[in-house]
């Protein structure tokens, strides 16, 4: 007997359905995939990289994970940041966070939440380092809510900090890094107008931060 037996229902009707509308969806996706955007995005189940855009499978290379953070020493994002630049030659890179994120307030408190308190690190430092800003705000939410922007904003920098990416501009490729935020409470996305598309812009962005 199969546990779960429900997602495999849902998952057979959800197939069926996509081959109702295109029978060779799945045939032609099996030969290849050549999504043009790589999505940076939280973990949180609320907010699903593909769903939010209206993309079908195929379209949008996806990693995330808890407050969609890229880490220099983080070996898995920084090799979804590599396959998808130098393999599938991704023309966006967004880093995509959301209002409210359950990571950035947990960076924020000081109590002890055990290991991924190390993973939170990065926030706890931007926060430190914006904290006059953030302490000016008047609600709480707020304060939450500035440092979710600003996290995605430090997230960006990040990635254009990357060798990987750094190679691709100074090889004259086509590539650019948006930082975007979610609103869960209204399903709307909002573009924080951090496009970087060259090593100009970023060593420009750089100095003004
Ligand atoms: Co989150």
């Amino acid at each position: 007997m199969k546990i779960l037996n429900n997602l495999f229902a849902q998952n057979i009707s959800w197939a069926e359905n996509l081959k109702k509308a295109d029978p060779d969806f799945f045939l032609r996706l099996s030969k290849q995939q050549s999504p043009e955007y790589l999505w940076i995005g939280c973990s949180d189940s609320r907010v699903p990289a593909n769903e939010i855009v209206d993309m079908p499978p195929g379209e949008i290379f996806v990693h995330r994970n808890i407050a969609n953070l890229v880490i220099h020493t983080d070996l898995n994002c920084l090799s979804v940041i590599q396959y998808a630049v130098e393999v599938l030659k991704v023309k966006h890179i967004i880093v995509c966070g959301h209002y409210g994120c359950g990571g950035i307030q947990t960076a924020m408190d000081n109590k002890d939440h055990g290991l991924i308190d190390n993973w939170l690190r990065n926030i706890k430092d931007l926060h430190r380092a914006n904290k006059t800003r953030i302490d000016s705000l008047p609600t709480e939410k707020d304060k939450i809510n500035l440092l979710c922007e600003l996290n995605v904003i430090d997230q960006v920098a990040n990635i254009c900090n990357t060798t990987v990416v750094q190679r691709a501009w100074t090889d004259g490729r086509d590539l650019a890094v948006h930082g975007w935020i979610y609103s869960i409470e209204d399903g709307i996305l909002k573009d924080l107008k951090e496009c970087i598309t060259n090593l100009d812009e970023a060593a420009e962005t750089q100095r003004t931060k």
